[in-house]
């Protein structure tokens, strides 16, 4: 069989990532063995001229350096200062430098350079995330004609969005060069017809078929999903329950996020401020644990969401803490695995409430984690992904604090049966719609 090769930004080289690529990333090479190349994590002042091999049991690893001023403009410039904000519909955050797209054209070819050598001749080659937009057209450069795929984490931008790129076209030209292009939900894909239509780059053909910029390829919707079966035991066995219990006392909601700010969790905190003003009887009664690791802090847009999140929860545990209860728990940093999914299976409210969001897989987890004789509640944003498939949760709009209070109330009010409903729907999508259905079914429209 075809040996599998996937290429992403993120290469997870030590313990417990965070951030929805990696975790399912190696969900799913950990089932189909392979080679996964990526950035070795931290820029170094003479990077090398070759991947480093680190191999593994199930599949192998390879990593490449980056110099600071490669890492600056691909990874920090182009890459989260300019397609991530313009994907998660924040154009006003973006910082367009020109050299910063030359560093990101730079890199790719880099990329494509150290891995060629490497490939072997009936390799499938799949790419991820907009870190690495051009890698297909730098590829097919040096000669490659293996099946190339793209899979899209993040949401594909409208054709509004797209306007605001320095070159929108050279978008298309750099997708046009795979032979699949994947993405999360119906509306990234009808964003990328939409997009490449008011620049006259596409030509709708059968079924899933496109001509992008003269080029035929294919183009589909994959929502990706979490390895269910292994989190459920996962959950199941958490460490220190007792403790953790004892610890909360009230009944708990919880986030759980990088500290971005397309996952609106200001607007969560404030939403939550309005619950405990027009609710005095939760007080003491529910308390709220958000987790928040750190990410790309050197991007001046991420140090403002990380001061503007600690201010509000200081301000809100000011105005309602007791002796006995502090409202809203804020941990910043990253937490084991098999405790996230313990934490998970305890709260009675997950709250996922992104502004613009690819899928989210917590919302997933959070599913999965659950008990089910006594399932906790969903509460989910329209603009995730994850929306599209899981209409059981409590779907609300983030940005009305109003709606979001209600749905927290609604959430500690229902009733036993009304959760395990709910809750058996979410959990039957959640797993047979599994991250190893999600590269199963991309791979095999790849060919
Ligand atoms: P994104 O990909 O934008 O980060 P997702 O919700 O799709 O969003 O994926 C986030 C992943 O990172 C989830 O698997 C989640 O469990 C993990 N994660 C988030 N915060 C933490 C944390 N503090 N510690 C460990 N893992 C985390
Ligand atoms: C999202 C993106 C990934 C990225 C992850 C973590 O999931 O889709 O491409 O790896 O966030 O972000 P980071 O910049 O730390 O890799």
């Amino acid at each position: 069989m075809a040996r599998l090769v996937v290429v992403s930004n993120r290469l997870p080289l030590g313990d417990n990532p965070s951030g929805g690529l990696v975790v399912a990333l190696e969900d799913a090479l950990r089932a189909s063995g392979g080679l996964w190349v990526g950035f070795s994590g931290e820029p170094v002042e003479t990077p090398g001229d070759a991947l480093e091999f680190h191999p593994g049991a199930r599949f192998e690893r390879a990593s490449f350096d980056l110099s600071a001023t490669d890492f600056d403009a691909y990874y920090l410039g182009y890459s989260n200062s300019v397609l991530w904000p313009l994907c998660h519909g924040r154009a006003d955050l973006m910082r367009i430098q020109p050299e910063h797209l030359d560093g990101y054209r730079r890199v790719n070819a880099r990329i494509a350079e150290l891995l060629v050598p490497h490939l072997q001749p009936d390799d499938r080659i799949w790419v991820q995330d907009y870190q690495l937009f051009p890698l297909a057209s730098e590829l097919r450069r040096r000669g490659v004609t293996a099946p190339i795929g793209h899979f899209l984490h993040i949401p594909f931008p409208g054709p509004a969005d797209c306007a605001a790129l320095p070159n929108p076209a050279e978008l298309f030209d750099w997708l046009s060069q795979y032979d699949l292009l994947g993405f999360q939900a119906r509306r990234d894909l009808s964003n990328l017809t939409e997009s490449a239509r008011q620049l006259s780059r596409i030509e709708p053909l059968e079924g899933d078929r496109i001509r992008l910029c003269g080029r035929d390829l294919r183009a589909g919707v994959f929502p990706i999903g979490i390895d269910t079966a292994a989190f459920i035991d996962e959950a199941r066995s958490a460490p220190d329950e007792d403790r953790m219990r004892s610890l909360t006392g009230a009944q708990m909601m919880i986030g759980v996020d990088r500290l971005d700010y397309s996952k609106g969790i200001p607007q969560r905190f404030r939403a939550f401020q309005l619950l405990l003003e027009q609710n005095p009887d939760l007080h003491e009664k529910i308390s709220f644990l958000q987790i928040a690791p750190p990410t790309r802090e050197s991007v001046e847009a991420y140090r403002d969401i990380r001061e503007e999140t600690e201010h509000l929860a200081g301000r809100i545990n000011g105005q309602f803490a007791t002796v006995n209860w502090t409202p809203i728990r804020f941990i910043h940093r990253p937490i084991p695995r098999n405790v996230l999914a313990g934490l998970y299976r305890q709260a009675r409210i997950g709250l996922v409430t992104p502004l613009a969001d690819g899928m989210n897989l917590v919302a997933k987890e959070y599913v999965a984690a659950q008990d089910v004789s006594d399932p906790g509640v969903l509460i989910l944003s329209r603009f995730a992904g994850a929306a599209e498939t899981m209409t059981e949760a409590l779907i609300i709009n983030p940005h009305d604090p109003t709606e979001l209070a209600e749905a927290m109330a609604r959430a500690m009010q229902m009733t036993a049966n009304e959760r395990r409903r709910r809750h058996a729907v979410l959990l039957r999508d959640v797993s047979e719609h599994d991250v190893g259905w999600w590269s199963a079914e991309y791979l095999a429209t790849l060919g």
